[in-house]
């Protein structure tokens, strides 16, 4: 049995400890959005946070991640409440046929929260290890770029109803 905490929710699940972690999610959890593409930690489309950080759920064994916090793409926001980058990979259309785009979200995600200003070189640096074959990058680029206006503008907001 192993404890995961998923999404702000603590699961006991019941595997072999080296499992990677992408079963897990779509295999015990339901949380189908995390996708396989290679398998082999070289595409990217399997990409969760685990502490904030990406990393490839595909060969990720679930007994590293024990006191450990997993985002997914469903952690991300709701269909009545996108988030931020949901918002913007929606309002740019950056999917084609979408296998890639939960992987995308995921690493936009760890360079947004820490950077929600960074510049097309940051963008393009930091999401290097993840591969879109219908080669919607310039898409997928506008959508991270929107994504970070749209954290920084919230960000603003709230500083001024608190400040
Ligand atoms: S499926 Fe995990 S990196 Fe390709
Ligand atoms: S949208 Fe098809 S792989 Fe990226």
């Amino acid at each position: 049995m192993v404890a995961l905490t998923v999404n702000g929710k603590t699961h006991q699940v019941d595997v072999d400890p080296d499992t990677p972690l992408l079963y897990v999610l779509r295999g015990e959890l339901e949380l189908n959005a995390a996708k396989y593409g290679c398998g082999l930690g070289q595409c990217g489309a399997c990409t969760v946070l685990v502490d904030g950080e990406p990393v490839f759920s595909c060969v990720t064994p679930v007994l590293v991640l024990e006191g450990r916090k997993v985002t997914t793409v469903e952690g991300l926001g709701t269909l009545e409440a996108p988030g931020p980058l949901q918002q913007a990979f929606i309002e740019e259309q950056a999917a084609q046929c979408g296998y890639c785009i939960a992987g995308m979200m995921m690493r936009a995600q760890a360079l947004l929260q820490r950077n929600a200003a960074a510049t097309d070189e940051e963008i393009k640096a930091h999401m290097e290890p993840n591969l879109c074959r219908c080669g919607t990058h310039m898409r997928i680029m506008a959508a991270i770029k929107r994504a970070g206006k749209l954290m920084q503008t919230a960000s603003a907001a709230s500083t001024g109803r608190t400040g």
